[in-house]
């Protein structure tokens, strides 16, 4: 049996770690779960610890209760990071695992990522080969650290697969545990398994639509939390002033799940009279962040949506959506390509007219994200990557 550590803290890697959780959970029931393939032990960093940034993904989507919870909670990225490098340090230190899966470009992914690699248990990073090129955001510093210490980079798309050839990350040269080499697998898109898989039962289960009496295609969906918008009052400001022009000069409904790190700098930053604006903004409708299936009923009945998500933005693509980018540059360059999203970074009048332009134009959404089945593909790759280390 091999036992693998998944190590997750944020609320996006909690959803992606559902897809493979499923996918081993498959694995073992077809062997009757008497002598299950894979024992997966979750860690949970406790970066996320609001319910409705956490508790509520592992309630909806199946996910094992984590084994381990560290809370380390908020804090300096330095601070938070080495908690978390040694409280997972202790996890692996207690216990053989034959290999950690990591998620993403977290601070937890790299806690992770650093704790195992320096105690040499196998590193599998699921959305490898992701790259902005903007060394100023903390997300591609984990990334980039994460990618060189990985045995297994399973990459998305095939740009992530470039990126990582054009590192040198493909190279021979460096060796792992028992000499094993270094592999990149295009293996697809696990968020693209996770939207096909829920999207049918949030069509079932999920009343968001109901409660705000939200009507199919007469609203936008926007996010926004990343660091470089929330904790910037020009760039803050700018993108409010946006929504609520769209809000009351072109009459849209847009509806804002809101970040705690979003509303805790909204109150530190913004000017009161732009405050004031807001709370008395009829159309602009502030939500708490919602489930992942309140998430895809807002996604799949959107008629457009804005985000500076990594992932809201593939999920827009996913259900055929045409997205304003609220940065100045994305890792997923496909969705630019196709014509599918663009880039209005926090711009007022940037966003504003790709609203207009994007309103009239029809889009198309080829398949570029994989199969729906890259969860399968990456945990076929890990056994057939640690061969007979499930003797040991
Ligand atoms: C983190 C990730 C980002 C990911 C995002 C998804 C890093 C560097 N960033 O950003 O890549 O896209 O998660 O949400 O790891 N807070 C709460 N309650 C919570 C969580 C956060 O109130 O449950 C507040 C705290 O004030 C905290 C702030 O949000 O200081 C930022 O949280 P943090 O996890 O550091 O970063 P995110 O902005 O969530």
């Amino acid at each position: 049996m091999l036992k693998i550590l998944t190590i997750i803290g944020a609320r996006p890697q909690i959803i992606k770690a559902a897809a493979i959780s499923r996918n081993i959970q498959l694995l073992n029931a077809e062997q009757g779960n008497v002598c299950p393939v894979i024992e997966e032990r979750i860690l949970h960093t406790g970066q996320h610890y609001d319910a409705n940034m956490s508790q509520v993904f592992f309630t909806e989507l199946g996910i094992p209760k984590p084994y381990y919870q560290l809370q380390v909670g908020s804090a300096t990225h330095a601070q938070q990071t080495a908690k978390m490098i040694e409280g997972i340090e202790k996890v692996l230190l207690s216990d053989q695992f034959h290999g950690v899966l990591l998620y993403g470009d977290t601070n937890s992914t790299l806690a992770g990522a650093i704790a195992a690699a320096k105690v040499c248990v196998p590193i599998f990073h699921v959305e490898a080969g992701l790259r902005s090129y903007n060394m100023t955001m903390p997300e591609e510093i984990n990334r980039v650290a994460c990618d060189a210490l990985s045995s297994l980079l399973f990459a998305p798309t095939k740009t992530a697969v470039n990126n990582l050839h054009n590192e040198g990350l493909q190279s021979t040269k460096a060796t792992f545990l028992q000499g094993r080499h270094r592999k990149i697998i295009l293996s697809g898109d696990v968020m693209y398994d996770n939207s096909v898989y829920f999207a049918q039962l949030a069509e079932q289960k999920s009343t968001i639509l109901k409660q705000h009496a939200l009507q199919t295609g007469r609203f936008v969906l926007a996010t926004v939390h990343r660091a470089s918008n929330t904790d910037n009052v020009a760039r803050l400001s700018a993108i409010f002033r946006a929504f609520i022009h769209l809000a009351t000069q072109e009459n849209q409904t847009i509806v804002l799940p809101l970040h705690p790190r979003t509303k805790k700098q909204m109150q530190a930053l913004l000017p009161q009279a732009l405050c004031h604006e807001i709370e008395n903004c009829p159309n602009l409708r502030i939500i708490p962040p919602a489930s992942f299936l309140d998430m895809i009923m807002l996604e799949k009945h959107a008629a457009m949506v804005l985000t500076d998500s990594g992932g809201v933005q593939k999920e827009a693509f996913f259900f055929a959506k045409p997205c304003l980018i609220l940065r100045s540059e994305t890792e997923w360059v496909e969705l630019l390509e196709a014509g599918a999203g663009v880039l209005v970074d926090a711009n007022q009048e940037a966003i504003i007219q790709a609203y207009q332009q994007f309103k009239n134009k029809s889009v198309a959404f080829p398949l570029l994200f994989g199969d729906a089945h890259a969860a399968a593909k990456i945990v076929q790759s890990i056994r057939d990557y640690l061969g007979d280390d499930c003797n040991k």
